[in-house]
């Protein structure tokens, strides 16, 4: 050859070497597996949109996170599905409510197991908004912040007295994790730590999990709370708001169609980064994987691993199970 040619082949030959250069190695404890409680006994319900996830009562889901643990998975979210909703989603903070019920349950069960709770009033309401909904002054229906921020707070303090080890708030009020940060010290629980929704898009990719949480609005959208996904400096902003108002860790939210996001907010912050690859994103992977025109353990090892590469410290994933279990592979 007349010209030098840079072999970047070299490193690529064998499986060993790949694996000895890989910058980016996916690990379970990155993982944390989303989980949807609904009232009922033996009830494993599957969530049509999300194939393998289920709707579990109180005692499946506590057998599921002794199995998620005994997979040494770390962590997983719960989201409640009530028996009844109201205009204010009362059954959201009261002793039995269903997330509630499920963290004694679990808690019972598991002594390694972190359970972090969604904390938001959209499962709860029969509106399907993420708070409480008024007139604005011109006329328009919409979420009240700042009657929205006691409400959650209670949420959040009631979830914290019936085990829950971290509050992660996703309804996007302005100051919530204020709110919360100071109700939950009042009560005494100064140790449980915020996971804050961030940087939280007003995304299409929601879809499947609306139908999974059984909480999709009944009029109008969530663009007056959830971010534009055209902005990336105002995900910046809103981190910086949470951090100093007390969170102790933050997520990006989608993950994918946000990576640049994500990283920036790891740069910039350098804080504890989640990333929630959401429903529609898992959802469509499972279609195409289903209709044979994309392999699923690659696909899914390839967008979490893009996940964990652009910064994040934590997935919040339904492929967390599957990713458990090819880690122990070998992947
Ligand atoms: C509640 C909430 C949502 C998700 C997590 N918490 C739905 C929404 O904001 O509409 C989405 C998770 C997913 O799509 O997997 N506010």
């Amino acid at each position: 050859m007349a010209f030098p040619i840079h072999r970047m082949r070299r490193l690529r030959t064998t499986p060993t070497i790949r694996r000895m250069v890989r910058q980016t190695q996916l690990s379970k404890n990155d993982l944390i597996l989303p989980l949807f409680v609904r009232p009922g006994n033996r009830v494993r319900h599957p969530i049509p949109s999300m194939p393998g996830q289920h709707q579990m009562s109180v005692d499946v889901a506590a057998d599921e996170c002794a199995e998620i643990e005994a997979m040494g998975i770390p962590a997983v979210i719960l989201f409640g599905i009530p028996e009844t909703k109201d205009a204010v989603g009362h059954s959201s903070w009261g002793d039995q409510g269903i997330v509630q019920q499920a963290l004694r349950a679990i808690k019972q069960r598991c002594k390694q197991l972190l359970v972090i709770t969604d904390v938001c009033l959209c499962e709860y309401t029969d509106h399907g908004h993420c708070g409480m909904v008024a007139e604005r002054r011109d006329g328009v229906k919409d979420v009240d912040n700042d009657s929205t921020l006691i409400l959650l707070a209670r949420q959040a303090v009631s979830h914290a007295q019936s085990g829950a080890d971290v509050v992660a708030p996703s309804d996007m009020m302005d100051g919530r994790v204020a709110a919360i940060r100071a109700e939950l010290d009042k009560a005494e629980l100064r140790d449980v730590p915020i996971m804050a929704y961030a940087a939280k898009y007003a995304s299409g990719f929601y879809g499947p999990f609306r139908d999974a949480a059984e909480s999709p609005p009944q009029f109008g959208d969530r663009r007056t709370y959830q971010m534009d996904p055209a902005n990336a400096d105002e995900a910046l902003r809103e981190v910086e708001l949470d951090i100093a108002e007390g969170a102790d860790m933050v997520m990006v939210k989608p993950a994918i169609n946000y990576l640049d996001v994500l990283w920036r907010v790891k740069q910039r912050f350098g804080l504890p980064t989640a990333a929630y690859h959401v429903s529609g994103e898992f959802a469509m992977l499972e279609a195409a994987a289903a209709n044979g025109w994309i392999d699923r353990k690659t696909c899914a090892i390839e967008a979490t691993t893009a996940i964990k590469r652009a910064g994040a410290d934590m997935i919040l994933t339904y492929y967390a199970k599957d990713l458990a279990k090819w880690i122990d592979e070998g992947i």
